[in-house]
């Protein structure tokens, strides 16, 4: 559904990204680990627009996108829509949503009114309604605090709030920056659990994670991104048993 080939990005004279190739298939949740600056939040923000790439390219598949099987997964076809060359809302109008590192809920607006802003590109009144619902069921929290301003929520609510925000756009990919981060170890159980159900549902997503064993357990792949390179590759079973990985990223 998603290729990255050969991308660049630079903040400057920074070189942040040396050429990552990734790929994202339907129904997949697909976990991209790291330590820190090491390019996650670069590679989500490469892909959602926010910041241009200087090199190399990324598509979205034309035929993941009508729900047929594409003609040759894995690697660009004539039909995929180039991403890399489009300003950041119109990716996320073609359905790629991110919830961002650091929640970035607006913070005076109430519940309601941040879950509506992730609805503000869609004019069908009837799912977004269908949506709304879907996301209470996820986050009955959020539906109880729903006149209640976002900045005075607490961490973890936020961060259900930022991803039931991102997926009030009813997007066909999710990126997830760090759900986990800051969170108590209940909550963290918690997001990763939901994170699953929202993958159960038919969502597909590419989670960035520090927390690499909680990533890796939900994951059907995963990738290690270094200084701007991905190191290692494979399905998220092997990557946990990797010693490479254990030591690096496990603690173990
Ligand atoms: N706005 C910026 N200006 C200059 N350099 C930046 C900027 N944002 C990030 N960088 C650099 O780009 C590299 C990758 O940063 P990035 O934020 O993508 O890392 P990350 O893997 O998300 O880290 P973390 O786990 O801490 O969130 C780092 O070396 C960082 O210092
Ligand atoms: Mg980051």
């Amino acid at each position: 559904m998603l290729i990255l080939d050969s991308v660049h990005t630079y903040y400057g004279h920074i070189h942040a990204l040396k050429g990552i190739s990734l790929t994202v298939n339907q129904g997949e949740i697909v976990t991209l680990i790291g330590s820190n600056g090491a390019g996650k939040t670069t590679t989500l923000n490469t892909i959602s627009g926010v910041l241009p790439a200087r090199a190399g390219a990324i598509y979205l598949q034309e035929n993941a996108r009508s729900g047929g099987p594409p003609a040759h997964p894995g690697r660009a076809n004539d039909s995929d829509i180039r991403l890399d060359q489009l300003p950041a809302h119109q990716v996320a109008r073609l359905g790629v949503s991110q919830s961002p590192e650091g929640r970035k809920i607006f913070a005076r607006l109430s519940v309601q009114e941040n879950l509506a802003m992730g609805a503000f590109a869609r004019a069908d009144a009837d799912g977004i309604s269908q949506d709304l619902e879907r996301v209470f069921q996820l986050f009955p929290r959020l539906q109880e605090r729903l006149s209640q301003p976002g900045g005075t929520l607490s961490g973890g609510e936020q961060q259900m709030l930022a991803i039931g925000r991102a997926l009030m756009s009813r997007p066909r990919i999710l990126l997830l920056d760090e759900p986990s981060m800051g969170l108590a170890p209940i909550l963290v159980q918690q997001i990763f659990q939901i994170i699953r159900e929202i993958n159960a549902q038919g969502m597909t997503i590419l989670l960035v994670e520090q927390n690499a064993q909680a990533a890796l357990h939900i994951a059907n792949r995963g990738y290690v991104l270094e200084t701007g390179n991905i190191v290692l590759s494979g399905d998220a079973q092997d990557l946990l048993a990797d010693p490479q990985v254990a030591e690096a990223y496990l603690g173990i």
